[in-house]
């Protein structure tokens, strides 16, 4: 019996962090029911000497337990062990040691400086990428090495020809104007006695490549490089290989490499052995040094993008012939985001262009128009001779066919395969029914997320435009939770609208701050507000604290903001928007039938209800910070918006402005109306509905409340009816017509009208796929309790009238995996096999078992020890389950 799974600051052994009061976490095995940590003890040491002795602390909590020891050192290396009492009091034995690494806490304890080259391309005019390279000398045995590195731009860095790490798109996207965040390597094994080389190739990336639909160089220039290799040797003596003007440079095969536009890679340049010794270096360039003071360098925050998997085209490339050549199209069967790898062997100097669609014409040729300015193109040029295998360096595209023209000879499918590129957030949730659509849906919501969590969570991955945007981010971030841990990813990106508030407290709608899409400020109601919701969400479904104590400032500033735009609490209220101030996204791509691209409902409505749930929100924060007055503040915000939206917006029938599902969607589900009107405005929303032959006709924004709000009120049955409607607009219908990611609009395509307005309609846009939290917990039966973030309490409420055999789910909680399978047979026969973490308990609901014997594992349930019976709810029986497995039948 001992503690596993160690992790600081959520990461195994993290080499290269900054916090200077990390937070540890472990688990503890689900040995028996009933098992909890009522105790721990965590020592951690440095070079033999305790920096920390926790004692022991009578505590439940192995999350989130902040280091409380020595003040800890630039590079200090730290080792820690933990231990626990259970629940009976016996003690466990220590834990494996785990440790972890402080980055570089100091500006002075950089001693590289930044450098950069004459390459330089201009605001639309790509450049080759600079290839750079640092001899060096190793005459004594080395102990250990490390790599400190970053750049302005994107990096690949090499020790005698071996790459460093695996990271895709290092040292990530921030807002470099004042951050860039730093890796840690650990490259010991790469040096070698005598002459070593550094090399370093450069790439343009978010930093100096194009951007959205914008020029290039939107930070700057060219990229710039900032590294320092730390040799310790074993004699005791140490050594800094630092970035100075003693580096050299060269273009090479990478002709041109850009993040939307594609690269042009001829393999004929290629100098084999550049980064390794002995090679000439002669006819290279001395690099310039710059000084970049104001700039922060950080540990890396956020799991890094790595490679993930590999798709296979599903069948042989089919041949699209032009008067003079072909284009063959490869389909890999699943739109995807990443690269191609491509092999081929052919003559010197044949270049073969690849394209990338998600989607087909008619006629078999690739659907481009949608891309809009992305050239989203790929050229090789061959070297000759054997094989040669092409994967592009800086650059993604978003797609699920590929078009190779010049392609020598007859392509088979063995020519490409799709390689799948994604921040990587590891796994932590599965769900599957018995309804195969459901299945497809579900799997279409994990593509759409893998290929929008690149660095920053984006609205699509394809076209130009591949932005952070806030209100996309936040209409998704609880399925998202569900999915995979995205702890780490959303805290980082918290970091980001830190540097993106204005001194006014707005939150642009993109994030890091671009300019692109008319220079906005304030991204707007249920966009701006994604400060407050994504941290809360993160904060509900890990227990991270941190993430709202940190940036509390920066949510009191913006709550400050709205409450001084707002007009008698209204906000995006026409007079101010009359001075020229933007009033927000509106229920964007709504088919409420306005024939508008942000729908019909009022923009001070939905504008206003944010107001009011964000001053809750915030409400919420400050009690759970102890901020007791702060609470209070905010509560009353809160009423007094909540007065105004109802003299504004709701007439005494219960009728809201607009009258959309929208409308009614926010007002229900942000407790913004009374008892009574909340019966009406309920009946109007069904009405609505009804009207539409079981149609929601909800945007972004309506969205990802509608079936909480059904349920909400007793309306489970019509919300399942809406998640299974199979006409448009739904879920389902993408699904019948073979999606294989979620669409951004309800009618991308459609069998009447074929493609949407090719300006607005990606194929992957995880908005809509917002239904996923739904569906794990309303047919899953999982979900967590508000009252205990991080899943410490869980509840288990599986609907009951739905027309599904089974469903099954399990997920990673911080406290270990919780599971939930149920099937029922004709007869309504119920079987639920159910798995607690250690140290947590649930509160679950029997579906239809009133009235029937309950057995777990075959025990009729009163006699089953540590199971509490809570009594009856509906036609569901309620009881308190501790950590275990159980098996019940009814
Ligand atoms: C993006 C979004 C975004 C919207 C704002 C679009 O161009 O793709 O998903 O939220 O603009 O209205």
């Amino acid at each position: 019996m001992r503690p596993y799974e160690l992790t600081c600051e959520g990461q195994v052994n993290p080499l290269g962090i900054d916090e200077l009061s990390p937070r540890f976490a472990w688990k503890i095995p689900l040995l028996r029911r009933g098992i909890r940590q009522t105790a721990y003890q965590i020592v951690a040491e440095s070079e033999g000497k305790i920096l920390w002795d926790s004692g022991k602390v009578d505590s439940p909590q192995s999350i989130e337990v902040e280091y409380c020891g020595l003040p800890l050192k630039t590079r200090q290396k730290v080792y820690w062990r933990v231990r626990f009492w259970d629940e009976s009091g016996k003690v466990s034995d220590y834990s494996e040691t785990a440790w972890f690494q402080m980055g570089l806490l100091n500006p002075s304890d950089w001693r590289g400086k930044w450098i950069e080259t004459g390459i330089i391309g201009g605001a639309r005019v790509t450049a080759p990428a600079p290839y750079l390279r640092k001899p060096f000398q190793v005459k004594k045995p080395v102990a250990s090495a490390e790599l400190y590195i970053t750049a302005l731009g994107l990096y690949l860095a090499s020790i005698n020809g071996r790459s460093i790490g695996d990271e895709v798109f290092a040292p990530g996207w921030t807002d470099y104007h004042c951050r860039v965040q730093y890796q840690v390597y650990d490259v010991t094994s790469h040096l070698q006695f005598g002459e070593n080389v550094l090399g370093v190739v450069l790439g343009d990336g978010w930093y100096c490549g194009h951007i959205a639909n914008m020029d290039r160089q939107q930070y700057g220039d060219r990229p710039r490089l900032l590294a320092q290799l730390m040799i310790q040797y074993m004699d005791g003596s140490f050594e800094i290989v630092p970035t100075d003007e003693t580096w050299r440079y060269t273009s090479g095969p990478i002709l041109e490499s850009d993040l939307i536009m594609g690269e042009s890679y001829d393999a004929r340049l290629e100098m084999s052995g550049w980064d390794t010794p002995g090679w000439n270096d002669t006819g290279w360039f001395p690099v310039h040094t710059v000084q970049l003071s104001s700039l922060n360098l950080v540990a890396r925050k956020n799991p890094p993008v790595r490679r993930q998997e590999v798709l296979r085209p599903v069948q042989e490339p089919v041949e699209l012939r032009e008067w003079n050549r072909s284009r063959w199209i490869f389909d890999l069967g699943q739109n995807m985001v990443g690269v191609i790898r491509l092999r081929v062997k052919g003559e010197r100097g044949r270049t073969i262009r690849i394209r990338y669609s998600e989607v087909l014409n008619p006629d078999g040729s690739l659907y481009t128009q949608s891309l809009r300015s992305a050239r989203a193109t790929d050229y090789y040029t061959l070297k000759g001779g054997e094989e040669e295998i092409f994967e592009p360096h800086f650059t993604f595209h978003g797609f699920r066919y590929v078009e190779l023209t010049g392609f020598p000879g007859v392509p088979t499918r063995e020519n490409i395969e799709g390689v799948v590129l994604h921040s990587d957030t590891p796994i932590s949730g599965t769900f599957i029914c018995s309804d195969p659509f459901l299945n497809q849906l579900q799997h279409n919501i994990e593509w759409s997320q893998k290929g929008n969590f690149i660095e920053v969570p984006t609205d699509c991955p394809q076209r130009d435009e591949r932005l952070g945007w806030t209100g996309d981010a936040q209409v998704f971030i609880r399925t998202a939770t569900f999915n995979r841990n995205v702890s780490r990813f959303f805290e980082k990106w918290m970091q980001d609208f830190a540097d993106a508030q204005s001194s006014s407290g707005a939150i642009p709608p993109v994030v890091p701050k671009v300019f692109a899409f008319g220079q906005l400020e304030d991204g707007g109601p249920a966009w701006a507000d994604a400060v407050l919701i994504c941290p809360w969400t993160i904060y509900q479904v890990y227990g991270n604290r941190r993430i709202l104590e940190r940036y509390y400032p920066v949510f009191q500033k913006f709550i400050e903001y709205l409450k001084n735009t707002s007009v008698g609490w209204i906000r995006s209220h026409p007079d101010w928007v009359d001075q020229g101030n933007f009033p927000g996204f509106g229920d964007w791509l709504a088919q409420d039938g306005s024939g508008k691209v942000d729908g019909g409902t009022p923009k001070d409505l939905i504008a206003t209800a944010f107001f009011a749930h964000s001053a809750r929100l915030m409400a919420k924060i400050a009690r759970c910070l102890g901020k007791s007055k702060d609470e209070q503040v905010y509560h009353t915000m809160f009423e007094k918006i909540r007065e105004a939206f109802n003299r504004r917006f709701v007439t005494e029938d219960g009728l809201i402005v607009g009258r959309t599902q929208t409308a009614y969607v926010l007002a229900l589900s942000f407790d913004l109306l009374s008892e009574t009107l909340q019966e009406k405005a309920l009946e109007e929303l069904l009405r609505d509905i009804r009207q539409r032959d079981w149609h929601l006709s909800t945007g972004f924004v309506g969205t990802p409340y509608l079936l909480w709000t059904l349920t909400k009120f007793g309306k489970a049955k019509e919300a399942w009816k809406l998640l299974t409607q199979r006409t448009m607009p739904s879920w389902l219908y993408p699904v019948l017509h073979g999606a294989t990611t979620i669409w951004e609009r309800w009618d991308g395509w459609t069998e009447e009208k074929g493609f949407q307005d090719p300006e607005m309609n990606s194929f992957n846009h995880y908005a809509y796929g917002s239904v996923g939290a739904w569906m794990v917990s309303m047919i899953g039966g999982l979900d967590f309790d508000p009252e205990y973030p991080g899943y410490r309490h869980i509840l288990m409420k599986p609907l009951p009238d739905i027309e599904l055999d089974f469903a099954s789910v399990d997920y990673q909680t911080p406290y270990g995996k919780v599971v939930s399978r149920w099937q029922k047979d004709d007869r309504h026969c119920w079987k639920w096999q159910v798995t607690i973490p250690p140290s947590t308990c649930a509160t679950a609901w029997l579906p239809e078992a009133v009235g029937k014997e309950v057995l777990e594992s075959g025990v009729p349930l009163p006699a089953v020890e540590m199971i509490e019976w809570l009594g009856e709810e509906g036609d569901a029986v309620k009881i308190r389950i501790p950590a275990g497995n159980y098996e019940f039948c009814w």
